[in-house]
């Protein structure tokens, strides 16, 4: 507060601070309330979306600090003087690795879903969206003011009820949105299924590709690729900071799309560019992507062992080898509990309750990397059957 302007309350007291207080104490007691915790030393960390591991590999993150020389920030958005050439570099080269016809680069996927949707919306566009999507998807609708008139949103998977909304809607602008592999449970869609459906109702498919890039596909390019889909006739949503261990996202699509955004999407219009410094990092990060087969094979590896484990020990979990293993335990205080129970033995992990899921699914979601020992996913698996044991 400038000094010598009226002295208001003080910022622990008046109603807007009481407010805040009661709301924080009604999520304390309902064991929601959430707080920012740091990996404890020492501890597995079990909630990195880094599933290649590059975060903790000291020699890949030397190589980046050594090789990188750039400005670390963009100065001003894109549009206005903040366009740094290594972002064309990294879009270009984007494009030919997802085999895409044009890409843009944002801030962070949450950013670049909320403006593909938004944008879409523009053109009056009708939405068909997976009731499990990302809140970064539900909040674009919320952006673009979509009611649900507009928005149909089909539960889990369910293609039949999708097929019928489809259907039954007579716009002809219409918008299929679906994770590929979903970030709460680690499944994945059945994008070939999508695909047909979008291609005979003449829907756009747009994929968010954030759990998948890396991970599946050729040299990580994501599950489109996985799937056999060509990411050419669909719009992918490709975020930077998880198994890429970076930050940021493309969304990959056509060039109208591309021209579409650029002078559309609020979230790229109004906000700096990305640190140049992060976008040579994922110019780095592709050409290396090829490399790290191992990683991917590994990760996944370590994935199936896990889920075999648990659904050998009673614990309702799908056999795959997605590295997103969700422990669902129904209550927020039995997710808070297997928590507590793992850090106690070395292994950080951390509860899912609602919002982000829906009520009685709490969990600890489990999200493996290829720097995890197999002796470490020996014991985690040994210490959740355990702490099954004793409820
Ligand atoms: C499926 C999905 N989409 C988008 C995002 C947002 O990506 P970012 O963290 O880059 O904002 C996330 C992040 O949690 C996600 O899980």
């Amino acid at each position: 507060m400038c000094a010598g302007s009226p002295s208001g309350p003080p910022s622990g007291s008046g109603p807007i601070a009481r407010a805040a207080q009661k709301r924080l104490a009604d999520l304390r007691a309902r064991c929601l309330l959430r707080t920012l915790t740091p990996v404890p030393a020492g501890a597995v960390n079990l909630c990195s979306n880094d599933y290649l591991g590059l975060l903790s590999d000291a020699a890949w993150q030397g190589e980046l600090r050594r090789t990188i020389d750039r400005d670390a920030g963009a100065g001003a958005s894109r549009l206005l003087g903040g366009e740094d050439p290594v972002f064309a570099e990294l879009e270009s080269a984007f494009s030919q690795f997802k085999d895409a016809p044009a890409s843009l680069l944002f801030p962070s996927g949450y950013a670049a879903n909320e403006s593909v949707v938004q944008t879409l919306a523009g053109l009056e566009a009708h939405f068909f969206s997976d009731q499990l999507n990302h809140a970064s998807i539900i909040d674009g609708c919320r952006l673009a003011r979509l009611g649900r008139d507009r928005v149909h949103v089909f539960a889990h998977a369910d293609l039949d009820q999708l097929r019928s909304q489809l259907n039954a809607c007579p716009a002809s602008n219409k918008v299929i949105i679906t994770e590929s592999v979903f970030s709460m449970d680690g499944d994945a869609a059945d994008l070939p299924a999508l695909y047909e459906l979008a291609q005979s109702h003449q829907a756009l498919l747009v994929i968010d590709e954030a759990h998948a890039m890396g991970v599946w596909g050729r040299a990580g390019r994501g599950w489109i690729d996985h799937a056999g889909l060509s990411a050419a006739g669909v719009v992918s949503v490709n975020t930077l900071g998880k198994a890429w261990g970076l930050q940021g996202a493309i969304v990959s699509g056509p060039e109208w799309f591309r021209q579409l955004l650029i002078n559309e999407a609020r979230p790229f219009i109004y906000t700096t560019g990305c640190s140049p410094w992060l976008a040579d990092a994922a110019l780095q990060t592709l050409k290396r992507m090829p490399h790290w087969e191992t990683r991917r094979c590994r990760v996944r590896e370590l994935a199936e062992r896990l889920r075999r484990g648990l659904c050998g020990a009673g614990f309702a979990i799908d056999i795959s080898d997605s590295p997103i293993v969700p422990v669902i335990v129904g209550a927020a205080t039995a997710a808070l509990d297997l928590s507590r129970y793992l850090l106690e033995r070395g292994f950080f992990c951390r509860p899912v309750r609602p919002p982000t899921v829906p009520e009685g699914t709490c969990r600890v979601r489990l999200s493996l990397t290829a720097a995890i020992r197999a002796e470490q996913l020996d014991r985690l698996l040994r210490a959740i059957v355990a702490w099954g044991d004793r409820r």
